[in-house]
């Protein structure tokens, strides 16, 4: 039985491949750069672009069970493609913003075409990835041991990627996840400050939190470019989860040290049995990526 993992040169398809690899599985891995992927010995690479569905029937030949990244361009379309080749099990990388009502745009749309095409499905859904941090601050921690933050009292309750990656691993092995959403969370609700110190400790290092004003943190991560540069907007209460301009967050909105959690939220311990990693842990496993 094959099971085709897309995304698999992601944080958590990455980690996917991996785990079914581990279990003996035969997987196979899709990416739009095979020559760079970097993917374990034991899963087979295949070339294909979800956004570009005439470049997948190759990769889904023979194909039963899918980890489902989601690129809304062509969702659809690549359902019915992986249904027509014989996948009756896809595990979906989703988000929690779909739990918490306001994500009908992106992830949602996804998740009904997987549904609507009467396949075996599991949501996964997860809130914050604790990898935003080493996205966000890792540029300013390397440079100058120092991150920016206008909130270093908001907290949050980031997930480790290997979390999310055991549950879809489990959903695309056991029987039991079949056609449930899973909405998840870390284990441990932190400050940002907490979080900095926490990676402090991992590195063994003291890092500084500069606290500059919004307007300035958002110009400081609009500079740094990338996945912080894409991202400051929302992350920073200047424009909503599609998109569109708002006016900056009130601080008392951004500021809360309790995050609101969608209802239904469970750590991963719930699905997968084993204790769920705390955000000290993920900092220990991405310590080397900091120095
Ligand atoms: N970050 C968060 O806090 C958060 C929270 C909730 C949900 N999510 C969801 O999780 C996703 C991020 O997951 P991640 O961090 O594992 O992803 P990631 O590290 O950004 O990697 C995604 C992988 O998907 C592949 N990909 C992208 N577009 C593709 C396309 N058109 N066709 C084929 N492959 C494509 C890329 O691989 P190649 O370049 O090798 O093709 C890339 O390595 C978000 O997009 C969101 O949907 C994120």
């Amino acid at each position: 039985m094959t099971i085709l993992v897309t995304g698999a040169t992601g944080n958590v398809g990455r980690q996917v491949v991996r785990r079914l690899v581990e279990a003996g599985e035969d997987v196979r891995a899709l990416t739009r750069s095979p020559e760079t992927a970097g993917l374990p010995a034991g899963a087979r690479v295949v070339a294909g672009d979800l956004a570009r569905p005439e470049t997948l029937p190759g990769a889904l030949a023979g194909v039963e069970k899918m980890f489902l990244f989601p690129v809304l361009e062509a969702a659809e379309k690549v359902v019915e493609l992986a249904v027509a080749a014989g996948v009756r099990r896809i595990v979906l990388l989703s988000s929690a913003t779909v739990t918490a009502g306001y994500d009908t745009e992106y992830h949602l749309p996804v998740e009904r075409a997987v549904e609507a095409s009467g396949v075996e499905w599991t949501h996964v859904r997860p809130g914050e990835f604790a990898v935003n941090s080493l996205h966000m601050w890792g540029p300013s921690i390397r440079a100058t041991r120092s991150v920016v933050d206008p909130y270093p009292d908001r907290g949050s309750t980031p997930i480790h990627e290997w979390d999310i990656a055991d549950v879809a691993a489990a959903a695309l092995v056991e029987a039991r996840h079949v056609n449930t959403a899973y909405t998840l969370a870390g284990p441990q609700t932190l400050t940002q400050r907490e979080q900095v110190a926490a990676i402090a400790a991992a590195i063994g290092e003291d890092i500084r939190i500069e606290e500059l004003g919004v307007a300035e943190a958002r110009a400081f991560y609009h500079r740094q470019g990338g996945w912080a540069a894409a991202n400051a907007d929302f992350l920073l209460g200047y424009e909503d989860y599609s998109g569109v301009e708002s006016a900056p967050a009130e601080p008392a909105d951004l500021a809360e040290a309790e995050p609101e959690q969608a209802p239904g939220t469970v750590t991963a311990d719930a699905v997968t049995g084993r204790p769920a990693r705390p955000y000290t842990e993920w900092a220990r496993d991405h310590a080397a990526d900091f120095r």
